[in-house]
C-alpha cells in the first residue's frame, strides 16, 4: 500500500495523461495538487456514496481500516461524503439520508480550478467551505491572506478553520450563509462556489470585478448541475457560458424546487448541446439562451 505522498503522486501521473487534460497544461495547477495533502482535510469518518445491499451509505473509519481510508482519499472520481442530514446523522454507522457536505472529488476539484484560473495574488472568495481542501489548493496559488472562503455550518466552518491553520495557511474562514458572499472583502478577482446554485445569486455578481471569473454549478432542466464560467462585465452583471455537467449539493437556500422558467431557461432546451448555451446574469435575474447558430459569412458577389 502506497503512502499518502507516493498516491498523489499516481493520481498526478494518472490526471495529467488523461485526455481531459485536468491540469489543463498549467503547471501551478498540478504543483497545487501535488503539495496540498488532501489526507488532512478528510474527515476520520467518511461515507461512501453509493448505498449497500442494505440501502445504507457504509462508514469508511481512518482508525479501522487505514489503508481503505487513505484509498478512498485519494480515488479520482468519487466524492466522500462528511455531513449527511445536516449534521442530524452522527458519523459513527453506516446512514442514509440527503448528503449535506462533502470533500468533492478530485477531477471536480481540478476542473473547477482550471477553469477558475486564478493568479497569484488575485482576491478570491470561495462559497462552500467544507473540508477546507479547496480552499488550500486556492491559497497555494493566490498565496497568503488572498482566499476568503464561507461556510453556513459553523461546526464544519470551525473544522476547516483548524485544518487549515494547523498547516499554517492563511486563508479567512467565514461562517455565514454565502449567498451573500463576503461584501467586505469585496471586488473579489475570482469567485467560486462549490455548493449549486438555481440562480446565480446577485451578490456574487456586485462583488466581481469587472473582467472577473465566476465559476459555479447551476442546476439545470436536465436535472444535472452546469459548471457555469462568467466573466464579470460591470455594474452587477456577468455573462458565460457552461464548461461541464456535475453533480453538486445545493445551497441551503435554494434547495427548493423551482420552475425553470422562473430561473431564466427557454420553455424549449436541448441538452445534448449544453456547452452553445449562454448565460446572462445581473441584479435583476438570470437569462439562458441557446447561441446563435455561427453564420458563414456570405462572399461577395458580382
Ligand atoms: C460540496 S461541499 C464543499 C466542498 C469543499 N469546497 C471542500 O473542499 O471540501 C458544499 C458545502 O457548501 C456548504 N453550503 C451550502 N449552502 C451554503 C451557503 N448558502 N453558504 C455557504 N456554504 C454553504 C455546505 O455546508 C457544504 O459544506
Amino acid at each position: 500500500m502506497l503512502d499518502a505522498e507516493s498516491l498523489r503522486a499516481r493520481c498526478a501521473k494518472e490526471l495529467e495523461s488523461s485526455p481531459r487534460g485536468y491540469f489543463g497544461g498549467l503547471p501551478w495547477l498540478r504543483d497545487a495538487f501535488e503539495t496540498v495533502p488532501r489526507e488532512h482535510f478528510a474527515p476520520d469518518r467518511l461515507w461512501w456514496p453509493r448505498p449497500g445491499e442494505d440501502g445504507l451509505y457504509a462508514l469508511i473509519d481512518r482508525n479501522e481500516t487505514p489503508k481503505r481510508w487513505l484509498k478512498a482519499v485519494y480515488l479520482l472520481r468519487t466524492p466522500l461524503i462528511t455531513q449527511i442530514d445536516d449534521g442530524a446523522v452522527s458519523p459513527d454507522a453506516p446512514a442514509n439520508g440527503a448528503f449535506t457536505s462533502s470533500i468533492s472529488c478530485i477531477t471536480v476539484v481540478l476542473e473547477m480550478l482550471r477553469h477558475l484560473a486564478p493568479d497569484p495574488g488575485d482576491k478570491v472568495l470561495e462559497i462552500g467551505t467544507g473540508t477546507g481542501y479547496n480552499a488550500a489548493l486556492l491559497a497555494h496559488r493566490a498565496g497568503p491572506g488572498t482566499v476568503t472562503t464561507v461556510e453556513i455550518d459553523p461546526q464544519i466552518a470551525a473544522q476547516a478553520k483548524d485544518r487549515l491553520d494547523a498547516l499554517g495557511i492563511r486563508a479567512r474562514v467565514i461562517t455565514a450563509d454565502g449567498e451573500q458572499g463576503c461584501p467586505e472583502g469585496a471586488p473579489f478577482d475570482r469567485i467560486v462556489s462549490t455548493a449549486s446554485a438555481r440562480h446565480i445569486p446577485p451578490a456574487w455578481l456586485r462583488q466581481l470585478r469587472p473582467g472577473g471569473v465566476l465559476i459555479t454549478p447551476l442546476d439545470s432542466p436536465a436535472g444535472y448541475d452546469l459548471t457555469v464560467r462568467m466573466t464579470g462585465t460591470g455594474n452587477g452583471a456577468a455573462v458565460g457560458y457552461p464548461v461541464a455537467t456535475v453533480e453538486f449539493m445545493r445551497m441551503r437556500g435554494q434547495r427548493s424546487p423551482r420552475p425553470h422558467a422562473e430561473l431564466g431557461w427557454p420553455d424549449e432546451i436541448d441538452m445534448q448541446r449544453w456547452r452553445d448555451y449562454e448565460v446572462r446574469a445581473d441584479q435583476h435575474g438570470q437569462r439562458i439562451v441557446h447561441r446563435a447558430p455561427v453564420t458563414a459569412p456570405t462572399a461577395p458577389t458580382g
